[in-house]
């Protein structure tokens, strides 16, 4: 049975009763296979699991789906109840009482490919982050692979502000198809979610790659449904996110963001380049 913590005020009370290693395990909701398997993983590195589940409005720009962003809160508490300890679902106003909160500023990692499209996201993103930290106090925190440049400024987070707890990455978790499973996945219509095949195949190709010249040239080069439309596709270096160049060798990551009937979705997998 899970507990619901519906205020900030709850949490503190809740986090100072607990004796033992907590995990924590952040979302917005609307929770799905890939949250299930962060928090299934978070049961093995602690004794108390804490999910988060909060639409933090400072991670949306003007135009984002911020009001039709989905809300399940008693789905979501009936999938986690045998998962999770607690689960933490805040008011908004209860999260940011003031207007014009205070902000996290991240660094050029946070300005690129995401950051760039999305200004603003990752400090939104790392705000309520470290604000959830805080008031969670976990020694682990798990995070999917699936939001690459997210884990990856979480991170840098941590390292930047002296956090002192551990993050753990896990793989992303996809449908039969290929599709990465996303919340966003519930604004797809029947062809907008075979269009979004593109994204999940044009990995499959990446994967078999051989170099980083050949990479770079398929990612250039190919094409697939004008119903596609492509924010980016390009080979980063795990670490900094920069574009990797022809000569490049070892552990590329492959980043893809397109948008299918308005609908944004992401992916990215990890390449070998010899
Ligand atoms: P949300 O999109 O709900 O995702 C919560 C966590 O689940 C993130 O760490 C994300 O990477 C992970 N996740 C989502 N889909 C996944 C999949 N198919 N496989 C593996 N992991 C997956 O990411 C956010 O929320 C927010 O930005 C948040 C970190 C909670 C801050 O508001």
């Amino acid at each position: 049975m899970t507990t619901l913590i519906p205020t900030v005020k709850e949490l503190q009370a809740y986090r100072a009763s607990l004796k033992g290693s907590v995990a924590l395990v952040p979302t917005m909701g609307a929770l799905h296979e890939g949250h299930l398997s962060l928090i299934r993983e978070a049961r093995s590195h602690a004794d108390h699991v804490i999910v988060s589940n909060f639409v933090n409005p400072l991670q949306f720009g003007p135009g984002e789906d911020y009001e039709r962003y989905p809300r399940t809160l008693d789905a979501d508490l009936e999938l986690v109840d045998t998962l999770a300890d607690a689960m933490f679902a805040p008011e908004a106003s209860d999260m940011y009482p003031y207007p014009e909160p205070f902000q996290v500023e991240v660094g050029p990692i946070g300005r690129i490919l995401e950051g760039e499209i999305r200004p603003g996201h990752f400090n939104g993103v790392a705000t309520v982050v470290l604000k959830l930290f805080l008031l969670a106090q976990p020694h682990v925190a798990i995070f999917g692979q699936k939001d690459a440049q997210q884990l990856a400024i979480i991170r840098r987070l941590v390292h930047d502000f002296n956090l002192g707890l551990e993050i753990v990455g896990v793989p992303i978790v996809r449908e039969e198809s290929g599709l990465a499973r996303s919340s966003r996945n519930s604004y797809l219509s029947e062809q907008a979610r075979a269009d979004a095949l593109a994204l999940s195949g044009l990995l499959s190709k990446a994967l078999d790659c051989p170099t980083a010249a050949e990479l770079l040239a398929l990612l250039r080069t190919h094409e697939d449904s004008s119903r596609v439309t492509w924010d980016y596709r390009l080979a980063v270096n795990p670490a900094t996110f920069e574009e990797i160049d022809q000569a490049f060798v070892g552990e590329a990551l492959v980043v893809l963001a397109a948008r299918v009937e308005g609908v944004r979705l992401i992916d990215n997998a990890l390449v070998n380049l010899a």
